[in-house]
């Protein structure tokens, strides 16, 4: 690598331009895009803030046809939002896609009789989605490459559709996205699809095998590990497992039960609770190895689509979260009252969980 200080014929003569007194100096000091070129700023770029950093993540992941693929080949998904367009969206409807990628859920509108679909995306994955659009005979889409906080239209629409939803439901900016675009684009009586969702945090077993311990409770063939606990990770990420590996989880503690729903079609974002509270009475005993996060999507009673990792018919592309506890072991009538405590919904490692046993009734 060239040394930063070495002399080219091009540093020489930035070197006399720097040099030059009078009207050109003049000039340079007040043209920004010349001054900036001919000095060039000594401070540090400044830093791309968590947003910043989470959308070029969000962008070039959707860019690639490998994960496409996961989506498209994901049958329940798929058929969920088939069914969905098909019973929801009217001929005539003017409609948003939120996050076209390849433009199949514009399509399925569009081969509905919409009117008109604005299939925006912030990624490059547009530019596939508008080549499969004129292969398959797609009409009245109108592709836009946007973030969809910078969309405007010139009317509102009926229908936002969108498939916005992360591993633990929030992780990618769903309530954001979609409640800045309902409030600036959508007709009163207009209509989110999906727009119910329950948020699930179920005491969990991991199968025998494929538990990993925390590392102060392990003894590897008479090493104990124990003296560990006092080094316990401050980093957020270590107490927290993202999973996709259906194999990976045993079996739920307890009934599993919302301990979160919300309607997108009224929420505001600021009434996302900062606390949730909620017990679960174990039916099935065994080690408590954390809680398994996970959710389900609703459109109708009978039309709803669901991540949880036990569930033969669940929606395949989606992982989940395990959320670690420390060792401990529960017995049926056990309760445990849980606190989730949340810093920022859609970054799991501001959330924080505990909770209080109480030992279940036995009879005497
Ligand atoms: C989970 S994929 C869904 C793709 C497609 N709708 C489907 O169902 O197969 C989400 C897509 O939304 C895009 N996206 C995410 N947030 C966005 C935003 N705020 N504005 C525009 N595009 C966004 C991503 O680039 C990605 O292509």
């Amino acid at each position: 690598m060239p040394s930063p200080f070495h002399r080219t014929p091009w540093t020489a003569f930035l070197e006399s331009l720097r040099r030059v007194r009078g009207k050109l100096a003049a000039k340079l000091l007040f043209s920004e895009r010349l001054n900036s070129w001919v000095y060039p700023s000594t401070e540090p770029a400044a830093e791309p803030t968590t947003d910043e950093r989470y959308r070029d993540f969000n962008r070039s992941y959707f860019a690639q046809f490998y994960e496409q693929e996961k989506m498209l080949a994901d049958k329940p998904r798929m058929d969920f939002y088939h069914a969905a367009i098909a019973r929801h969206i009217k001929p005539g409807a003017r409609v948003i896609d939120l996050g076209t990628g390849t433009g199949i859920l514009a399509a399925f509108a569009s081969r509905r009789g919409a009117a008109r679909v604005y299939a925006i995306d912030h990624s490059v994955i547009l530019e596939h989605a508008k080549t499969l659009a004129a292969h398959n005979r797609v009409e009245n889409v109108e592709f836009i490459s946007t973030h969809s906080k910078d969309l405007k239209l010139d009317a509102p629409v009926d229908v936002i559709l969108h498939e916005q939803m992360g591993d633990y439901l929030f992780d990618e900016d769903m309530v954001v996205n979609i409640t800045d675009l309902r409030d600036r684009l959508l007709k009163p009586g207009g209509l989110i699809l999906p727009a119910r969702f329950d948020l699930f945090c179920e005491p969990v077993k991991i199968r025998d095998g494929r538990f990993v311990p925390h590392i102060w409770d392990m003894n590897v063939h008479g090493i104990d590990y124990s003296c560990m606990d006092r080094e316990r990770p401050q980093d957020p990420h270590y107490y927290h497992i993202p999973a996709a590996d259906l194999g990976y989880v045993d079996y739920l503690l307890s009934e599993p039960s919302p301990v979160l729903t919300i309607d997108l079609q009224t929420l505001r974002a600021e009434d996302l609770p900062k606390e949730i509270r909620f017990t679960r009475t174990i039916t099935r005993g065994g080690r408590f190895d954390g809680y398994v996060v996970y959710f389900r999507a609703m459109v109708d009673d009978d039309l709803a689509l669901n991540s949880s990792p036990l569930d033969p018919g669940r929606a395949t592309n989606w992982g989940y979260r395990i959320l670690r506890t420390d060792r401990e072991f529960l017995a049926d009538g056990d309760v445990i009252a849980i606190t989730l405590t949340i810093g920022n919904w859609p970054q799991v490692d501001t959330w924080r969980w505990k909770h209080v046993k109480s030992a279940g009734i036995t009879s005497p």
